[in-house]
């Protein structure tokens, strides 16, 4: 067997890197692409869900970081910074630890879940929250990578892109192809434009015989792509797609057209709906705001947007782990008992 050594050694020819570039690894990508046995006899169609949170830090973030990281260093980078919604900062510390360099990270105040900002934390990054959104953290941050010597790593960043486009590798690989569609929670629209450049190049090294039609999913309070302007208050439950003016807007309305998808907007309710569905019925647990790409897909499917019998991956962007609040907050709050066997049994009804 090859052991797998993260996404830079498993797709080294298909990235910017060269035999010089210090590899700055978690051994990430190569995560699973699940069959949803229960939203595809729901749907009539065939769906996988590809699971990101299986990535180090939790999230697809550490594909771009991977390669955002190592090109910074091999730059001469001594920080980074980034502006984030959670996901972001958690990765950008983590792997600038690894790269022993400094992590500067700008989080919208009070509006982070919990296990993002722990980790950011743990890995030593130097955080600020803003009084403001994720927006205006992101304005910040790249007004401090001009004026000072610290090299910008969110998806505005190229390689960022670049590293997160091998998810539609693995994808293509898993399948033999693409799918037919490809469902996937769109916040500052980096991820969309990296999966369309990841399909694009399959078909073009005749890996892929088609491309899939891309589906993003924003909240309804933050969906800017479906209503054609900047939200300047966006509002949802699901904090990592808390975001009015997405930085890489015209790609994702280029995937969108090139692909013959759609980019639509599912309700906090629907996300909530779905975030309690996927760990009962597909044994998967997803933070909110990739339970979105979910949610997305049942009602495109409801619409006939997606066709019964089209062959559908879902990314699902960051574990469940992150935000577990919702986790609590969604179920009934756990019987308190004696240590007893025979309250205990009853209790569980058995
Ligand atoms: N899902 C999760 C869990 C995210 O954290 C993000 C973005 C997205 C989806 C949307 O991806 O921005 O490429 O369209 N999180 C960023 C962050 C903004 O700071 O962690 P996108």
């Amino acid at each position: 067997t090859v052991i797998w050594k993260g996404l830079i050694e498993g797709f080294r020819d298909r990235l910017p890197v060269t035999a010089e570039t210090p590899v700055i690894t978690l051994y990430e990508g190569n995560t699973p692409l699940v069959p949803a046995p229960g939203l595809s006899a729901r749907t009539g169609c065939d769906v996988y869900l590809k699971v990101e949170g299986a990535n180090p830090t939790g999230s697809f973030k550490d594909r771009g970081m991977t390669l955002a990281v190592s090109k910074a260093v091999e730059d001469g980078a001594k920080a980074v910074i980034c502006a984030s919604t959670g996901n972001t900062s958690a990765s950008a510390a983590a792997y600038a630890a690894r790269a022993g360099i400094t992590c500067a990270v700008l989080v919208p105040q009070g509006k982070i879940a919990l296990g993002k900002l722990g980790q950011a934390l743990a890995h030593g990054a130097k955080l600020l929250q803003v009084d403001g959104n994720f927006d205006d953290c992101l304005a910040l941050a790249t007004k401090l990578s001009i004026d000072f010597p610290v090299s910008l790593v969110n998806s505005v960043n190229p390689d960022r892109l670049q590293g997160q486009k091998t998810a539609s590798f693995e994808i293509v690989a898993a399948l033999g192809d693409a799918p037919d569609v490809h469902c996937l929670p769109v916040g500052n629209a980096g991820n969309i434009t990296a999966y369309w450049m990841g399909y694009t190049e399959d078909l073009a090294a005749g890996n892929a015989r088609k491309t899939p039609k891309m589906i993003g999913v924003q909240a309804q309070g933050a969906s800017p792509l479906v209503g054609g302007e900047v939200v300047r208050e966006p509002q949802t439950i699901a904090t990592a797609i808390r975001i009015g003016n997405p930085a890489s807007w015209t790609q994702a309305i280029d995937a969108r057209d090139a692909s013959g998808g759609q980019i639509r907007a599912v309700t906090d309710r629907e996300i909530l709906s779905t975030y309690r569905m996927l760990p009962r019925g597909e044994g998967v647990f997803v933070e909110p705001a990739s339970a979105a790409s979910v949610a997305g897909m049942l009602a495109a499917v409801e619409d006939g947007s997606i066709e019964r019998g089209s062959r559908v991956v879902c990314t699902v962007t960051g574990h469940g782990l992150k935000d577990p609040d919702w986790a609590v907050a969604c179920a009934p709050s756990p019987e308190t008992i004696k240590v007893d066997v025979l309250a205990a049994a009853r209790s569980l009804g058995l």
